[in-house]
């Protein structure tokens, strides 16, 4: 979900509206803004996207004020509909929340013994009664939110207003995502910065177990215990325009488009004069890093792919097992971790609930946690030992792609420098690979360059029922993620398999005019690519009409293609980062061609902070 909160002297519900449109990416299914105004809470809520709260607002304008609160919903608890969407209203206070809580059962039916009437089946209404029982009490906001806070068991961001007390807004976290912008005379809360960028750099992380109280003569953070609470000021470094669609139909679109520059600015500053790497944000000693004997990966969705992708690399430059887990997985099912573990986190929005509480997992087992983020004072890179950047800009498009290309190379470099603090053998190799990677930039940018036929490719298929993706080693992955893009885009089956299981089961599926894509591997490792041209004619004997990602001037791998599309000639662990491309460009232009919404995809969310 995704929370804006404004005090200032501004049109507060203009502010408001405008900074939801901002974080429709985190869920669209319903909307809502309340106000402070004459005494009393005022508010409009509308399932459905943005843009039915938007002419309900035209239709019933909110009266003008300078305290507003709103509310961008991706439903769990309750179905999307008008009575389910927050803010949620008592008499005097209104609330909305991100995140779930869970003993809202119990709590429910004891406000509801004490007379309190529910309008709706969320877990979250809970929370504005028994803020309501406190200030009816006589507590005031802060105060009563803080009571509110200790009843209430799981993940929260709650804001609030009161009626009675115009001039603020009382915020508290724990376990979801918040934090602060600070205008000249004039403040914001909201789940992450892109909701206020337009209008201020300057932002305050919160920490875990904080309450946030705005008035107009500031920002007040205190635990929620009411001692004092550490913060952390910073300021944002992406741009506006990098939030704006820049002419592309899509944001999708234009952050394939960016991926040449995202990986470009990954990579920047990291090799020192002598071609050594350097990673400054790593603040885990190199002796440290010396005694690590297994390193374990661990993610959600596209992120989790990237891991795959990176343990062929990590495992052959360091020599160090590498497992990679499913962070929903691996939290629940006591996972072997040591102080000797390096536990390896990515994840583009740093706030993914499942990754989160992996980590806080993983450090209770005294493990080191490096994260890979591309989101600065997010709560992930805030909870670990040391964090690598991904310097992708802000990624809107529900599906990640330049947040995939970069993780990856994120990964890459962590790999390299594993090996190199810990002297490796393959020294010459990493090297080669750092060259190479350095040119990676350009070779995206010739697959961009070359679109025509995918696009092309995208109208011929657009009626497939269904598509599979096969692929071998690093391809395996590629594979994966091709499917992923396409059942989140545009809702067909798509399926990812390795290409040795083939005859295992998933050969049973091919028939006639099945769309099959292969990603084959370069030229160079010639064993592997040669099983993945003999999968190729096998599935073609069957009827497949195949689609084939290879290395330009592979004819043997063009013999057996219906469709070829070629890549730049690369070493087979960076292939990942130009065979993704085509497919994503595939999965874009084929959801765009059956009129579905590319940048929100329906039922699902960019930043999935409940578990
Ligand atoms: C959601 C998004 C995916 C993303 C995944 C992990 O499911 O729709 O695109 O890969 O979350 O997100 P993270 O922010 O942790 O990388």
């Amino acid at each position: 979900c995704g929370i804006v909160g404004y005090l200032g002297q501004r049109d507060g519900r203009a502010v408001v509206l405008d900074g939801l449109r901002r974080l429709e990416y985190r869920g669209y299914d319903s909307a809502g803004i309340a106000v402070v105004a004459n005494g009393a809470v005022d508010y409009r809520k509308k399932a459905g996207k943005i843009a039915n709260l938007a002419a309900d607002l035209d239709a019933h304008p909110l009266p003008v004020t300078g305290t507003a609160i709103g509310h961008t919903r991706w439903a769990t608890h309750g179905a999307p509909t008008d009575a389910n969407s927050h803010p949620h209203v008592a008499k005097r206070a209104a609330v909305v929340h991100n995140g779930i809580i869970e003993n809202f059962t119990v709590l429910r039916a004891e406000l509801e013994r004490e007379g309190a009437v529910f309008s709706s089946d969320t877990d979250s209404e809970v929370a504005v009664h028994l803020l309501e029982r406190e200030l009816v009490a006589g507590s005031g906001l802060v105060q009563g939110m803080r009571a509110v806070v200790a009843q209430l068991e799981g993940a929260f961001t709650l804001v609030a207003i009161d009626a009675e007390d115009p001039d603020r807004i009382v915020a508290a976290r724990r376990n979801s995502p918040l934090v602060v912008g600070v205008g000249e005379g004039e403040y914001f809360l909201a789940s992450d910065v892109a909701a206020f960028i337009e209008h201020t750099r300057d932002a305050i992380e919160l920490g875990q177990d904080q309450v946030v109280e705005l008035t107009p003569e500031g920002v007040s953070v205190t635990g929620f215990d009411g001692g004092p609470a550490e913060t952390r000021e910073f300021r944002i470094d992406w741009d506006l325009e990098a939030a704006q669609k820049q002419g592309f139909d899509w944001y999708m679109r234009k952050e394939i488009f960016e991926q040449p520059k995202a990986v470009a600015d990954t990579l920047l500053g990291r090799l020192n004069q002598h071609g050594e790497l350097m990673l400054d944000e790593l603040h885990i000693s190199p002796e440290l890093l010396r005694r690590v004997n297994k390193i374990v990966i661990v993610a959600c969705g596209t992120a989790f792919y990237a891991g795959l992708v990176a343990k062929y690399a990590i495992e052959h430059w360091t020599r160090i097992p590498c497992e990679v887990e499913l962070a929903s997985e691996f939290r629940y099912r006591d996972p072997i971790i040591d102080p000797a573990t390096l536990v390896v986190t990515i994840s583009q929005s740093g706030e993914t609930a499942d990754t989160l509480m992996a980590i806080r997992h993983a450090r209770e087992q005294q493990a080191k946690v490096i994260a890979i983020c591309n989101t600065n004072g997010a709560t992930i890179p805030r909870e670990s030992d040391a964090v690598i950047y991904t310097h992708a800009g802000p990624e809107i498009g529900v599906a990640s792609t330049k947040g995939f290309t970069t993780q990856v190379v994120a990964c890459y470099l962590l790999g390299l420098y594993l090996a190199q603090v810990r002297g490796m053998k393959y020294g010459d190799e990493i090297a080669a690979i750092l060259a190479e990677l350095e040119t990676m930039p350009r070779l995206m940018q010739e697959v961009l360059d070359n679109q025509a036929p995918v696009l092309e490719l995208a109208a011929e298929l657009k009626d497939a029922p269904s598509v599979l993706f096969l692929g071998r080693h690093v391809g395996y992955p590629v594979a994966l993620e091709g499917a992923l893009k396409l059942k989140e885009l545009a809702y067909i089956h798509a399926e990812g398999f390795a290409a040795g299981e083939l005859k295992h089961g998933p050969i049973a599926l091919v028939s006639q005019g099945l769309p099959m894509f292969v990603v084959v591997p370069p030229r160079g490792r010639d064993q592997l690519r040669d099983k993945v041209i003999s999968n190729i004619a096998e599935v073609r004997a069957r009827g497949a009409r195949t689609i084939v990602l290879a290395e330009a001037g592979d004819d043997e791998a063009r013999a057996n293609a219906d469709t070829f599309i070629e890549l730049p000639k690369v070493s087979t662990l960076l292939q990942p980062l130009v065979a993704t491309v085509p497919l994503q460009l595939f999965a874009c232009e084929l959801a765009t061609l059956l009129g579905h919404d590319v940048d929100q995809p329906r039922n699902l969310a960019k930043s999935v902070t409940v578990e």
